[in-house]
């Protein structure tokens, strides 16, 4: 690695639970970098959102009375004293709750409003401005950052993705089913491709990472040899 190098834009896309978190936060953890989880972002947007009534039962959200309440909502990202990060959502912890089912069940229509897109890239750029971030999402390598300079899109299955998300849930004590995993999976999925607003794509210059049969520590190792090769070009 140059050791004038200036610090990079790392992009990470990919569909939900694909693992692009955890090895996202493994990077910038190893070089040092600032991690930033965009999904967690627009997961505080509907949890405010359901908190006030603004999700209807059958989960459409009232699009007029979310967007008019986005001035009031703050999200910041508090550092824990083991280095890991807690959303903030108007200076509340709500690092767990976000988290729940009923969120993950709730967010992909959320996530497909123009306004609260708008609103959050805004953020998200604003949260990039000094560099040396790793920050993962759907739409940071082609619309957050097209100027990336290493842009990693991550592929899974849909079952291999759900099963890792059910032993992360049972794990924690939830009371969910595979099968009720698996459809959100594949729910979430759908709507995150197919929505008109940034759709989950790969940019043409990320590079693809299939991590299906990889262990963590392949994972990290792949990683930083793409992040040593853009530094030492
Ligand atoms: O990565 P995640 O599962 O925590 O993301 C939650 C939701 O937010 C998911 O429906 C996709 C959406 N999302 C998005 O549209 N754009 C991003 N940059 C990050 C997440």
């Amino acid at each position: 690695m140059k050791t004038d190098s200036k610090p990079i834009i790392i992009a990470v896309d990919g569909f939900s639970s694909s693992g692009k978190s955890t090895m996202a936060r493994r990077l910038a953890a190893a070089i040092g970098y600032r991690y930033i989880d965009s999904g967690a972002m627009y997961r505080a947007v509907t949890l405010y959102a359901l908190d006030h009534g603004f999700i209807s039962a059958d989960g459409t959200p009232y699009s007029e009375a979310i967007i008019s309440s986005l001035h009031d909502i703050n999200i910041d990202f508090a550092i824990q004293a083991d280095g890991s990060q807690h959303t903030m959502l108007n200076g509340v912890d709500v690092e767990k709750e976000i988290r729940r089912l009923r969120v993950s069940n709730a967010v992909s229509p959320v996530a497909a409003i123009a306004e609260v897109r708008h609103a959050l890239v805004a953020m998200q750029q604003a949260l990039g401005k000094s560099r040396g971030i790793v920050m993962d999402g759907r739409d940071i390598g082609t619309v957050v950052f097209p100027d990336a300079e290493l842009k990693i899109y991550v592929d899974a299955s849909a079952e291999t993705r759900a099963q890792r998300r059910f032993k992360e849930m049972i794990e924690k004590g939830a009371a969910v089913t595979y099968e009720e995993v698996l459809a959100n999976v594949v729910h979430r999925d759908h709507i995150d491709t197919t929505r008109e607003e940034s759709p989950l794509r790969r940019a043409d210059d990320a590079i693809s990472l299939d991590n299906s049969t990889m262990s963590l520590e392949e994972q990290d190792a792949w990683l930083l040899d793409q992040f040593n090769k853009v530094m030492s070009r």
